[in-house]
């Protein structure tokens, strides 16, 4: 039996040897690894030998079974790399896999088509600071301390005489100071006011517009604001001018649209009014020209400010104006 195990040895190898793939390997291992394979039956003739030569004899076969048995587990994974290598083929048809991609927020996509409206009617974009002189915040724009119109806007106070600005018609001030007539201008940015419920969060966003000329008149705001709404919320939609009060503008008008949910039948969007207010607005009042040193004599001009959140939710149908700053990303990936 001794002599047999070398000759055992090199078939086995032999046999591994020439087994090329899946099919050929399992034969392999039936022949000589399986239940009745030769290794198997080598290992059971052990009974039949000499009680003396056995503990010598079975280590031998042991080990030649072990070496077998690995030889064989290497050349079938080495089989099925290689199978795997050449069935993992490449279809350079398939359309590649997209990278997810970032894409605007849709405060900022409302902010963008706002000023693009006002920047092709010939209007300059300006921006100015969030953290503002409660000079031009209120004072430049006809708002004493002592005035009413304080309490309406929930201030947020740094000090006594630095605020958050609670709108962007500062920069009317701060560019009327600036420069001389005649003047176009729209101011996008953040505001901030201490509200926070479904329709209000403590920072928003406003646009500002203002413009200042010789023979300026209520018609051409009126004419301006109308072309404004018929591109953001289409031509066809309805739109009027509502008296109102600003410490800043004199006469002023609130604008409202027909309801974009219920096209003015009366809804609980629009409170069952079939209007939606979307901005302020009015004639620069001629105390605010005293501070930047315009001559009312000479210059008239208008000033409206929307707020950039409730103009969203209108065009898009959003009820929580909350939706736009969580950063859900279920939310903010539709637009
Ligand atoms: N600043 C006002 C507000 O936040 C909105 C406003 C009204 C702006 C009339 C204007 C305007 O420029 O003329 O409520």
């Amino acid at each position: 039996m001794r002599e047999k195990l070398p000759v055992l040895e090199k078939e086995a190898r032999e046999a591994l040897a020439r087994a090329a793939d899946a099919g050929a390997l399992e034969a392999f291992r039936i022949a000589y690894l399986g239940k009745k394979g030769l290794i198997t039956a080598l290992m059971k003739g052990l009974g039949a030998v000499a009680p003396e030569e056995r503990p010598l004899l079975g280590k031998l076969a042991n080990e030649l079974k072990q070496r077998i048995t690995q030889a064989y587990e290497e050349k079938r994974e080495a089989i099925a790399a290689s199978a795997g290598g050449s069935e993992r083929f490449v279809d350079v048809t398939l359309p590649g896999r997209e990278p997810p991609c970032g894409h605007y927020h849709p405060i900022s996509l409302v902010v963008e088509e706002v000023c693009q409206i006002f920047a092709r009617m010939g209007y300059r974009v300006v921006k100015g600071p969030n953290v503002e002189l409660d000079y031009y915040n209120f004072e430049a724009l006809n708002i004493p301390r002592d005035h009413p119109a304080r309490d309406m806007q929930d201030t947020f106070y740094v000090t006594d005489n630095v605020v958050l600005r609670t709108h962007t018609s500062p920069m009317q001030v701060r560019v009327m100071e600036s420069q001389a007539p005649p003047v176009s201008v729209i101011a996008p940015g953040k505001v901030y006011r201490r509200d926070s419920d479904v329709t209000h969060t403590p920072m928003f966003h406003q646009v500002e517009g203002l413009l200042v000329d010789r023979d300026v008149t209520f018609g051409d705001l009126k004419g301006t604001l109308t072309t404004f709404v018929h591109q953001m919320f289409g031509s066809g939609t309805g739109l009027r001018f509502r008296p109102s009060f600003f410490p800043f503008t004199e006469p002023s008008a609130e604008v409202d649209i027909r309801c974009v949910i219920c096209g003015g039948a009366g809804c609980r969007t629009c409170s069952q009014t079939g209007w939606l207010e979307i901005l302020g607005s009015g004639m620069v009042d001629p105390n605010v020209y005293g501070f930047v040193g315009y001559d009312p004599e000479v210059y008239s001009g208008f000033a409206f400010g929307m707020g950039i959140e409730r103009i969203a939710m209108l065009k898009y149908g959003i009820d929580d104006i909350q939706l736009f700053f969580r950063n859900d990303t279920r939310f903010l990936r539709q637009f």
